[in-house]
């Protein structure tokens, strides 16, 4: 006997086999209206679900408008995330990138917050949050720090939008 077969057999030992003909009518037919109303529940828990996700997406900063164009040192010093109205900013190599969607690393609360308003060139090369490293220049790295420096632009380049230059 095919497993059909088989579980058939044993609902009917269980359920005809036991009780009366008016409880088997009677649970056959609760099952069978059960149906479409578990179906409903779960199209209606899955279009919920959804809903949430989107109103989740529309909440995430990225909706904010991105700065675009140059800025001077002094002023990008106004991208950190203290002022929620305006996007994440840090600066590679003078490349000025909206961060904004890495909020979580970049954000006020994240770990990475001291990177942004700044050109972080200098720590992101030494791998540094000293005060030194984020406010140095470039000129003086090793060729390994000037490795390091270019596999980070490279990965800010694929991940984030590049919005200008850092200008005097
Ligand atoms: C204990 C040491 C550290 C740990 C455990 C750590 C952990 C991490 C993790 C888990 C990520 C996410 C990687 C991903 O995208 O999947 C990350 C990204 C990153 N880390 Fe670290 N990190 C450490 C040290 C550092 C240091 C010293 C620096 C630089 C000074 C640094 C700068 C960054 C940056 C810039 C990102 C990229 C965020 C992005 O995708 O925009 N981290 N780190």
């Amino acid at each position: 006997m095919d497993k059909a077969g088989q579980v058939w057999e044993a609902w009917q030992e269980l359920v005809i086999g036991r009780a009366d003909p008016i409880v088997v009518m009677t649970t056959s037919m609760l099952a069978i209206a059960a149906v479409p109303v578990v179906l409903t529940w779960l199209s209606m828990r899955r279009h919920k679900k959804r809903e949430g996700k989107k109103e989740d997406e529309e909440a995430k900063p990225e909706a904010k408008p991105s700065h675009h164009g140059n800025l001077t040192k002094e002023e990008l010093k106004e991208y950190t995330g203290k002022d929620s109205s305006k996007p994440l900013l840090v600066a590679i190599n003078g490349k000025i990138y909206d961060v904004t969607s890495g909020s979580d690393f970049y954000g006020p609360e994240g770990p990475y917050n001291l990177f942004t308003g700044i050109d972080a060139s200098r720590a992101l090369a030494k791998m540094s949050f000293k005060p030194e490293d984020l406010a140095g220049g470039t000129d003086d790295l090793s060729q390994s720090e000037k490795d390091i420096l270019f596999d980070w632009e490279q990965k800010f380049k694929m991940k984030y939008k590049y919005v200008g230059d850092v200008v005097p």
